[in-house]
C-alpha cells in the first residue's frame, strides 16, 4: 500500500499520538463538557490543530471537518516553501478534498486514564471516502485503508472473521449515552442480539471497534448516535477487509443517521434482521 495522502494521514496521526501519549494520565488536563456527557480537553484541541496544521501544510486548500472545530471549515494553511514550488496533481489545492478528523476518539477513556483511545483521520474526495487511518498510540497500532486496495494493520493485511452466524461471536456496541431518548429501541435490539451471540464489549472508542471488526478481533459491531468523524475511517476499513457496513434498516444512510452496524456479510445481515424492527426512529 503506497499513497502519498495515506502516508500524510498516518504521519499526522502519529503526531497527534505523541501528544496523546505525552499527556496520558496527566493530572492537569483542562476538561470541559461540550454538552451533557460529552467531554473535550485541551489535548483534543491541541491534537486537532496539529493534524490540521500538518495536513494543511502539505495540501493547502483542502477542507477539514474536525470534531473540535465544530462546523466544516476551509483552512488555508500558511504556505510552506515546498507548497510554493509543488507541481500540480497530488497536493494541488482543491475544494473536493475533505479531511474528516477525530483527534481523540475515546475522550472519556483519555480523561479517565483508560488506555483505549485512537486518532481517526479519513479523506473524502467528491464525497467518496478514499482513505482512512485509525491509530492507537498506546499499542502503537496503525490501521490503514485505501479504497479498492484493502486494509492493513502495521502492514499486515486485514480480513473480517468468517463467522456463519451470531452463535459464538464476540461483538462490540455502545450505549446511546448522549441520546437517552433512544434507550428503549436500543435495549430491545441489544437483548435480541445478546440472546444469539457469545458476548458483547463496550470499550468506548468507536473507530477502534470498527478497526477491530476489520482485523477479525471482533465479529461485528453496532452503535447509534455516531458522528462522521467517529466512523469515516473505520467504516472504509471494515469494507476493505471484506465486511459490510449498514444502517439499522440495512441501507447506506449511516453517515447521516449515525446508526451503524457491521460484520462479515452474514453477520451484518443478521444484525439488520434483529435491528430493523426497532429502527423506525434510528
Ligand atoms: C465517542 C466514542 C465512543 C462512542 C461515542 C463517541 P469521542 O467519541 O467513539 O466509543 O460510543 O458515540 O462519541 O467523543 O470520545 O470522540
Ligand atoms: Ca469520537
Ligand atoms: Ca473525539
Amino acid at each position: 500500500m503506497n499513497n502519498g495522502m495515506l502516508n500524510t494521514a498516518a504521519r499526522a496521526a502519529r503526531i497527534a499520538g505523541k501528544i496523546i501519549l505525552r499527556n496520558f494520565e496527566q493530572a492537569d488536563l483542562d476538561v470541559a463538557e461540550k454538552q451533557k456527557n460529552d467531554l473535550v480537553t485541551n489535548i483534543d484541541k491541541e491534537c486537532e490543530k496539529a493534524i490540521f496544521d500538518f495536513i494543511g501544510s502539505k495540501y493547502p486548500g483542502h477542507r477539514f471537518l474536525g470534531e473540535e472545530g465544530g462546523a466544516q471549515e476551509t483552512r488555508q494553511a500558511p504556505e510552506t516553501e515546498a507548497a510554493k514550488t509543488r507541481k500540480p496533481g497530488l497536493g494541488k489545492a482543491s475544494g473536493d478534498h475533505l479531511w474528516i478528523v477525530d483527534p481523540i476518539d475515546g475522550t472519556t477513556n483519555f480523561v479517565k486514564g483508560i488506555p483505549h483511545v485512537a486518532v481517526s483521520i479519513a479523506l473524502q474526495i467528491n464525497g467518496v471516502t478514499e482513505l482512512g487511518v485509525v491509530y492507537d498510540p498506546i499499542r502503537d497500532e496503525m490501521f490503514q485503508a485505501l479504497r479498492g486496495q484493502g486494509a492493513v494493520l502495521n502492514n499486515r493485511r486485514l480480513r473480517v472473521t468468517d463467522a456463519m452466524g451470531l452463535d459464538g461471536t464476540i461483538l462490540a456496541t455502545a450505549f446511546p449515552h448522549r441520546k437517552r431518548e433512544l434507550m428503549d429501541s436500543y435495549t430491545a435490539i441489544l437483548m435480541r442480539v445478546f440472546k444469539e451471540c457469545a458476548d458483547i464489549r463496550r470499550a468506548g472508542t468507536a473507530s477502534l471497534d470498527l478497526a477491530y471488526v476489520a482485523a477479525g478481533r471482533l465479529d461485528g459491531y453496532f452503535e447509534l448516535g455516531l458522528k462522521p468523524w467517529d466512523m469515516a475511517a473505520g467504516e472504509l476499513m471494515v469494507r476493505e477487509a471484506g465486511g459490510i457496513v449498514a444502517d439499522f434498516k440495512g441501507g447506506n444512510d449511516y453517515m447521516k443517521s449515525g446508526s451503524v452496524l457491521c460484520g462479515n456479510p452474514k453477520i451484518a445481515k443478521r444484525l439488520v434482521a434483529l435491528a430493523r424492527e426497532d429502527s423506525a426512529n434510528l
